[in-house]
């Protein structure tokens, strides 16, 4: 028989981004399954099904304590039936068989390993498991036409696929700082991404790039990817220009979640003394994302590269449902004073949306 257990439940606001979420958090084995499952409906471009998952794995990370029973979880927000039944199965049996038939199946571990090659999409890796490619042995075999950076991807799959240190990620930021301050004096570096949010690896290392003078931030990415080209420090990078000013859409009504900075996705080429080789190697490949934005959309950039990536889609949910404004890495609008609100800290951002400041280290959603 069931003895009545001694419950304490746990309160949780409703969107992540006024939440305090730490990296290391009590409920590991539930946010993991659910992350996992969150991560397949991606993969099945099931976005409704992934973002809902997300959003239940973010209520675990919260929690100030372990869940030790599915009563403590009565009347917190974002978990519905199917999470709820998976938090149910790994409290009672340490595992999901869901979790578990899905961690096995061919079919997420061909998507997870294709998509896990720079510049491969869902799309993509979808359309050569229909063509009979499972890995990356049958991709190399196969006839496949691959675009610069997949073939850059898969050349450097080992080493993309290996966590990026925060000593990498320093030794990094010290190379694209001595790049920018010999070619532009005064122009700024700021490390963002899961690096700024105290992540101890990452997948790559995220940078944004300014110049507290407006428009003096204009061909800083061109001279800066010169120079690293010139030192040869780049195996593979691609510029996009700012289409943020033709852009019709503009600042209130992005029409999708990415921004239109000028952009640089690169693979750096870092050597021995600049990061430590895998055995038998003199060098190895890091992904690095850089970032040019005007001083007058800084604060903007910032916290929206800043992530996690379920914290940037709640901050722009809350923005958009609860104070009728419009949250862009370039901007805010307040839709009902229909006019863009400045801001040149992420203190004023949240101070405009209404948030209490979620310091980057506690945005880990
Ligand atoms: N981002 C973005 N536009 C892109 C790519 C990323 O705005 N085209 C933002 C994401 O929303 C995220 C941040 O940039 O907030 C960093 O993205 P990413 O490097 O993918 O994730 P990290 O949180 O840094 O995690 P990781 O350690 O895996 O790199
Ligand atoms: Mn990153
Ligand atoms: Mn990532
Ligand atoms: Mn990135």
């Amino acid at each position: 028989e069931e003895k009545e257990e001694e419950t304490c439940s746990f309160t949780v606001p409703n969107y992540a981004c006024q939440r305090r979420t730490q990296l290391h958090h009590h409920n590991p084995s539930l946010s993991d399954a659910l992350t996992l499952l969150a991560e397949n409906a991606e993969l099945n471009e099931d976005d409704g099904r992934a973002v809902a998952f997300r959003r239940a794995a973010a209520v675990l990370k919260a929690l100030p304590a372990e869940v030790t029973s599915v009563s403590q979880l009565k009347g917190l927000p974002c978990l519905g039936e199917h999470s709820l039944r998976v938090i149910k199965d790994v409290l009672k049996d340490g595992s999901c068989s869901e979790v578990e038939t899905t961690k096995h199946s061919q079919r997420f571990n061909a998507l997870k390993v294709l998509t896990g090659i720079f510049g491969v999409g869902v799309k993509t890796a979808d359309r050569w498991i229909r063509d009979g490619i499972f890995n990356l042995q049958q991709l190399r075999e196969s006839q496949t036409t691959l675009n610069r950076a997949q073939q850059a991807g898969l050349d450097h799959y080992e080493d993309l696929n290996q966590p990026v240190t925060r000593a990498d990620a320093d030794s990094i930021t010290e190379i694209v700082q001595e790049a920018v301050s010999s070619l532009f004096p005064g122009a700024q570096v700021t490390l963002t991404g899961g690096f700024r949010r105290g992540k101890m690896t990452g997948h790559d290392v995220d940078f944004l790039l300014t110049h507290p003078e407006e428009g003096r931030e204009e061909g800083l990415m061109d001279k800066v990817v010169s120079w690293l080209d010139s030192q040869g420090l780049l195996l593979y990078q691609k510029t996009s220009r700012n289409s943020y000013l033709e852009s019709r859409d503009g600042p209130g009504r992005p029409s999708s979640n990415m921004d239109r900075f000028e952009r640089c996705f690169a693979i750096f080429k870092l050597s021995r003394g600049q990061t430590s080789p895998p055995a038998g190697h003199q060098w190895r490949a890091v992904r690095v994302d850089l970032v040019v934005t005007p001083i007058s959309q800084f604060a903007f950039a910032l916290l929206g590269w800043t992530g996690s990536k379920l914290f940037e889609r709640e901050l722009r949910r809350w923005a958009g449902h609860e104070k009728a404004m419009s949250l862009s890495s370039h901007a805010l609008f307040d839709k009902t004073q229909k006019r863009y609100l400045r801001a040149s800290s992420e203190e004023e951002i949240f101070t405009h949306l209404g948030l209490s400041f979620i310091p980057p280290s506690q945005r880990n959603a």
